[in-house]
């Protein structure tokens, strides 16, 4: 490791209205690294970042970038001063195209002319790369989030930079997209390029970080070498508390749950073509029913069918036995069906509105705008799930979109529990959200779905669907390839499941 440093924060402070963000924070990078920033949602992380470059101004400390003070004012003044980043939320254009959004605000010109042809091969050849291999002409809305992540990545890695910072970049990829990263980050190792990297995902914490800086509350707690610390010390120093990581990891051995004969909702047959192959499944009251698969297997695509997001072609869908017609979310909703979709910035949540507002959203939609919920009965709603789930904010008034992300995702999952759904689909639920507070989730998951909720659960983490469901579907290709039963399974009886299909 080089001896001196190439980006040096110190004593960095910002508060905002009730929020200390950061206080007193530290961050050393050196050259040819990859050091990893851990903490729990609301850290402080994201605004360390931000603040880097310069999103956001601190109220107090210094920056240096090879020795010399930077106050960056914009992203793009920072990318000039060599820091390229790759913001949590994907900060891309989801009308221009994926090569648009690759070169956006340095496009090669010829002449006076924009050269098209020069920026379509070079983003061609940015996302091959990755290994990416799509039509770079396309709009980026037209892709899923992985592959719109691993655009966002393209674009910060086909710059010139000393520092690349990557928050949380690897949430929506699938085991291969991260090794591809990988690869990528290693090369640029190589190069000598100090690279920040923000996950919450432990084993990718291990797997290619140097260094490792740990923040609570916004303070600094330690920097240490990856190899010198272990997975329980840096727990328990996010935490500030002990934490039984085995606990956590361990199946919690239950049996599966009894459930009762006739499934509360039966999908024969649904399929759309482009989206899943004709698929049958039964989900029960009290039980939780996991979609196994990798990326692109089609696990998001069947929960929005089942919601009536995407029209199915073919199929039928009973509820209680009796034959229904899902065809939009608002019937879903109407027969109890709740949604909490993946992508919580498109999809999900409303930035400008507060907390409280985002919660009551469904269960207000659900009653009607006659029925409006008393601001008492709103507030108090609010104020339960926010001590329930541990969202970290002053108050429910806060605009949504001043939480961390994680507390956002949670405040998402409140909005689906206040509707007191019959059925609950979770896509992605844990998404960037801290060890502590995922353990806390998956309870709160089990606890409705004991008092008789059902449960479609959809994880790229194998071993999250593993734990929480009680029967698993697994989906290859777009098609399901089987079903096992949950408590029995380990990952790998999953994987050679969607292995032994491709025979
Ligand atoms: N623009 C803002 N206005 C008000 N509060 C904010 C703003 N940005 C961040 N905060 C608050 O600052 C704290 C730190 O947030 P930050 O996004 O840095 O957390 P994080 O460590 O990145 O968390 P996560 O793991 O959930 O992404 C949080 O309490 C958050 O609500
Ligand atoms: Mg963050």
């Amino acid at each position: 490791m080089a001896a001196e440093p190439v980006l040096v924060m110190q004593d960095i402070c910002k508060s905002f209205p009730g929020v200390t963000a950061l206080k007193d924070a530290q961050l050393r990078l050196f050259p040819g690294e990859v050091h990893a920033v851990m903490g729990q949602n609301g850290a402080g992380k994201s605004t360390l970042i931000k603040v880097l470059t310069g999103v956001e101004t601190p109220d107090s400390g210094e920056i240096l970038l090879n020795g010399r003070a930077i106050q960056p004012e914009s992203v793009d003044a920072a990318q000039k001063l060599g820091i390229s980043t790759v913001f949590q939320e994907v900060n891309l254009c989801p009308n221009l195209s994926v090569a648009e959004n690759i070169f956006i605000g340095r496009f090669p010109m010829r002449g006076l002319a924009i050269d098209w042809k020069t920026i379509e091969r070079e983003a061609q050849a940015a996302l091959a790369a990755l290994n990416i291999h799509v039509d770079v002409t396309r709009t980026l809305s037209e892709f899923p989030v992985a592959i719109q992540q691993m655009v966002a990545i393209a674009r910060a890695l086909s710059t010139e930079a000393q520092v690349l910072i990557l928050d949380e970049p690897t949430s929506s990829l699938d085991e291969d997209e991260v090794e591809r990263l990988f690869d990528a980050l290693r090369e640029l190792k190589r190069k000598n390029i100090a690279i920040l990297f923000v996950t919450h995902f432990l084993d990718q914490t291990y797997a290619i970080s140097d260094r490792i800086t740990v923040l609570r509350n916004g303070e600094f707690v330690g920097e240490y070498p990856a190899s010198e610390l272990s997975r329980l010390e840096l727990i328990n120093a996010m935490v500030g508390r002990e934490i039984d990581e085995a606990g956590y990891a361990a199946q919690d051995g239950e049996s599966t749950s009894p459930h009762a004969e006739r499934p509360f909702v039966s999908v024969q047959g649904l399929g759309a073509s482009g989206r899943i192959h004709p698929i049958d499944l039964d989900i029960y009251r009290g039980q939780v029913l996991g979609l196994g698969g990798l990326l692109g297997s089609g696990r998001t695509e069947t929960a929005r069918l089942l919601f009536g997001i995407d029209r199915a072609e073919s199929g039928t869908i009973a509820i209680d036995g009796a034959p229904v017609r899902l065809n939009s979310p608002r019937k879903a909703v109407r027969q109890g069906i709740a949604f909490c979709p993946e992508d919580r910035k498109t999809e999900g949540i409303v930035a400008d509105l507060s907390i409280r507002e985002n919660i009551i959203l469904a269960l207000q939609a659900r009653r009607g705008i006659f029925r409006y919920l008393p601001r008492r009965v709103q507030s108090a709603m609010a104020d339960q799930f926010i001590k329930q789930l541990g969202i970290r904010t002053p108050d429910a008034e806060k605009p949504i979109g001043q939480l961390s992300g994680g507390n956002q995702q949670k405040a998402l999952l409140a909005r689906w529990l206040a509707t007191e759904p019959k059925m609950l689909i979770l896509d992605e639920p844990t998404r960037g959200i801290d060890i502590a507070a995922k353990l806390e989730i998956m309870d709160l998951v089990k606890a409705q779905c004991r008092k008789g909720l059902a449960i479609l659960f959809i994880s790229s983490e194998m071993s999250e669907v593993l734990r929480v469901s009680d029967r698993i579907a697994v989906l290859r290709d777009r098609r399901k390839v089987g079903e096992i039963d949950g408590k029995a399974a380990d990952e790998q009886s999953v994987f050679r499941m969607i292995a032994g299909a491709e025979a």
